[in-house]
């Protein structure tokens, strides 16, 4: 169930903060594709996609695919009866492919278990695929209006900042802290539900501060101002409310996270190719379906925990390939993954070979249509 909004008068200091953001909301926010200003109300499968493409992902790289995967996918009933391949490939470049799987998935059960229709309510929303109290808070109160409270890593230190709350945004404390304050002042938002909801969140009412404009424009401080280094606060809308500033802390709010240790992987990649007749083609194989890059393709590779010293010879006899008295020296290149260094070897070799089962020969132009990692773009250029 729903909790109900609170009934209690709003205290004067969260009004005012919920109204300057909203305000300055309406006036500074970016003209992103998912946020359509002037429409009735928002798509709610466009938001849906963009929530997942922004998962970890920076606007400016999901303003590059956003577009084109609503072309290929334009309706959720088109995403749901995709293949895979289809949904990974419009995918390609955004990396972290698992959301991708669950985007999809979400996309059949809505189809499934609702109709076709995204539900309105945080609960239902949750119950989808890759959609957790985050993604379901932006959807409810962005797009129907709801007063739901959302917290990421930005809201929760424009949040921290506002209070004055020490501590680290990452910490289980603070989140909890967060979320719990996210709640009291979206929930002061004055247009409650029945009020305004399905209404485009009120956009165009402009002093009015909704739970639309609201969380949207803690997510817009959080990037745009209230930045984790060197933040704006000369032009900040909620200066004079904010505790850091004015107890000089905005500096110390938040305290670094204490930094997780990277680990390291080696790959040994081989850029097979051949010319034919119609031009040049790459040997590719599929990940395996879990795991980092999962279900993607790559250049054949073996992986291993440590450094390991491999010759050509070496390399494609525990790969199963043809051998070569090719002379090739490798280039090394080290790709950084959020938790990991990926440093690989990558080996070119021109072989007129036979791919089999499970691998697959694929011709140059049609490389961008193939479901790759940022990192092996990156490798099948550097071996060419
Ligand atoms: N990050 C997550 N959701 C977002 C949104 N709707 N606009 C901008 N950045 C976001």
């Amino acid at each position: 169930m729903a909790k109900q909004a609170r009934s209690s008068r709003p205290a004067p200091r969260d009004r005012a903060i919920t109204s300057a953001l909203s305000k300055w909301f309406r006036s500074a926010a970016r003209d992103l594709p998912w946020r359509e200003e002037f429409r009735a109300r928002r798509d709610p499968y466009r938001s849906l996609v963009s929530e997942f493409m922004l998962q970890q992902t920076q606007v400016s790289r999901v303003l590059e695919k956003f577009e084109p995967f609503l072309q290929r996918f334009p309706t959720v009933g088109a995403l749901a009866a995709a293949p895979e391949q289809d949904v990974l490939a419009a995918w390609s470049g955004l990396g972290y492919y698992r959301r991708a799987r669950l985007l999809h998935a979400c996309a059949k059960s809505i189809v499934r278990d609702f109709g076709g229709v995204v539900p309105r309510d945080v609960d239902s929303l949750q119950e989808l695929p890759g959609i957790g109290r985050y993604t379901a808070g932006a959807i409810a109160s962005i797009v129907f209006n709801r007063p739901e409270p959302i917290v990421d890593g930005n809201v929760c230190r424009v949040l921290q900042r506002l209070d004055a709350k020490p501590g680290s945004a990452s910490d289980k404390e603070v989140i909890a802290w967060a979320w719990e304050r996210a709640e009291s002042l979206v929930k002061q938002c004055p247009n409650s539900p029945s009020q305004r909801e399905g209404a485009g969140g009120g956009r165009r009412d402009a002093d009015v501060a909704t739970p639309a404009t609201f969380n949207e424009g803690l997510m817009e401080l959080g990037a745009l101002v209230c930045t984790p280094a060197a933040p704006k606060c000369l032009v900040c809308p909620l200066r004079d409310l904010c505790l850091a500033r004015e107890q000089g802390l905005v500096d110390e709010i938040p305290a670094p996270k204490a930094r997780a240790k990277r680990s390291r992987v080696y790959h040994d990649t081989v850029v097979v190719w051949r010319k034919t007749a119609r031009g040049v083609e790459v040997l590719l194989e599929q990940r395996p379906a879990t795991g980092l890059w999962a279900g993607l393709w790559q250049p054949p590779t073996v992986e291993s925990a440590t450094r390991t010293r491999r010759t050509l010879k070496s390399l494609l006899a525990e790969l199963g390939l043809p051998a070569s008295a090719a002379k090739v020296k490798p280039r090394e290149w080290v790709f950084q993954t959020t938790h990991r260094d990926v440093c690989f070897r990558v080996w070119p070799l021109q072989l007129a070979h036979d791919a089999g089962s499970p691998r697959r020969w694929c011709e140059e132009a049609e490389l961008a249509g193939v479901g790759f990692s940022n990192a092996h773009k990156e490798v099948i250029a550097l071996a060419r």
